[in-house]
Formats: C-alpha cells, sequence, structure tokens
C-alpha cells in the first residue's frame, strides 16, 4: 500500500488558510486543493444557467459535474460567488457528491493539503494534521479590504464585515458539517499573526508529527 499524508486546514473565509496551504503545499511537496472552489464551482455553474440558488437537482447536476483539474480560480474568485457558494453549501446530496471527489484527491499519493470547512472534521477525518485557522471578522474584513484595494478596486469595510459576518453564520449554522474545528485540530489564530508566522508555527507542528512517523 502507498501510504498518503494529508494536512486538513479548517476556518472562516478570510482568516489565510488558502496562503497558508499553498505554501504548506510547497513546502511538504504535497497535492493542493482549495475545497471552496468546488462549492463556487456548483453555485457559478447555477448562475450561469439562470438558475435559483435551490434548485436542488440541479446543484447535484453541477456537483456531479466538477472536474477538480478543471477548476478556473480567476473565474470562481468573485466575490458574489464565495456568497452564493455558501447557498449551495447547505444541501448535503451536494456535499456528499463534492467530498467523494475530495477524498479520493486526498488519497492520490503522495498526499495533500487540503482547505475548507469541514476537512478535519469530515471529508478527511483520520489526517495527520489538522489546522484550524482564524482571525477576528475585523481582521479579516480589512485583510480582504486591502486585497481588494491592492488590484485597484474599492470597496467599504462595513459592507465587507457585514459579509463575512453573514457568511459565517451561515457556515457555522448550517446543520450539515458546519464549520468548526476538529477536536484534535491545532487553532492558529492569523489575528495578531502575519502568514510567515502562522506557516513557521503550522511548520513546527507538522515536523513534529512526521519525525515521529518516521521513527514508528
Ligand atoms: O473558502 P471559500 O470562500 O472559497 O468557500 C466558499 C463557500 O463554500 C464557503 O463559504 C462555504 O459555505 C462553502 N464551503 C464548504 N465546505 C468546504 C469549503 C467551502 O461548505 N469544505
Amino acid at each position: 500500500m502507498t501510504s498518503t499524508f494529508t494536512i486538513a486546514i479548517d476556518g472562516p473565509a478570510g482568516a489565510g488558510k488558502g496562503t497558508l496551504a499553498r505554501r504548506l503545499a510547497d513546502h511538504y511537496r504535497l497535492n493542493l486543493l482549495d475545497t471552496g472552489l468546488t462549492y463556487r464551482a456548483v453555485a457559478y455553474a447555477l448562475i450561469q444557467h439562470a438558475l435559483p440558488l435551490d434548485n436542488v437537482s440541479a446543484a447535484e447536476t453541477a456537483a456531479r459535474q466538477v472536474d477538480l483539474a478543471k477548476l478556473d480560480r480567476a473565474v470562481l474568485s468573485a466575490h458574489a460567488v464565495g456568497e452564493a457558494a455558501s447557498k449551495v453549501a447547505v444541501f448535503p446530496t451536494v456535499r456528499r457528491i463534492l467530498v467523494e471527489k475530495q477524498r479520493a484527491f486526498a488519497m492520490t499519493p503522495p498526499g495533500a493539503v487540503l482547505d475548507g470547512r469541514d476537512i478535519g472534521t469530515v471529508v478527511c477525518p483520520d489526517a495527520d494534521i489538522k489546522l484550524y485557522v482564524t482571525a477576528s471578522a475585523e481582521v479579516r474584513a480589512k485583510r480582504r479590504l486591502a486585497e481588494i484595494e491592492s488590484i485597484g478596486g474599492t470597496a467599504n469595510f462595513t459592507e465587507i464585515l457585514a459579509d463575512i459576518v453573514r457568511r459565517d453564520e451561515r457556515d457555522m449554522g448550517r446543520a450539515d458539517s458546519p464549520l468548526k474545528p476538529a477536536a484534535d485540530a491545532h487553532l492558529l489564530d492569523t489575528s495578531e499573526m502575519a502568514i510567515e508566522a502562522a506557516f513557521l508555527a503550522a511548520m513546527a507542528i507538522i515536523d513534529e508529527v512526521m519525525a515521529k512517523r518516521n521513527k514508528a
């Protein structure tokens, strides 16, 4: 049997888990999957066909058609798509279809870093490492605003903050696979921490687990 190494990263929107996941995948030479893109792809397909976001059977069809190798971040990263994704993400049947694809990805050697909301709790409950990355809603809103402004856009801080709070409520409050830290997750609060410091903290945790595993 070929063994794989899995790093599960969960947390709310804008906590910095995407950047951290990319850095860790590069460093440990693992595959990388931003599972948010899979929910975004479903929402985007419905929007493209002018279908309502509560059309469950259309969402299931779109979920079956999601090809992990063809997720287009540039198209899917729009703010409105993220908002729509959190609406289709409440449907258990849609989640089951996407989770199956995400698990198959995780099991492909040499293993993967997956980031999302339910990786440590549902998708990869046996992950070698589980990180829960969080930051205050204000800090996340400030980062989002800076990101938008850095690419020449404009946005209103109060509106961004309200969006973040609403998305947190939807993701943490849904019945199926709500966002919460797994019991055995390492918590990383990035409110006062630069992403580089979060990366170093994560590396220390991972290196320790890897060293133990190599000794066993
Ligand atoms: O992480 P991102 O902002 O791209 O995720 C968009 C939405 O997709 C989230 O707000 C959440 O509702 C949903 N999602 C999820 N489970 C995941 C990843 C994302 O429910 N593993």
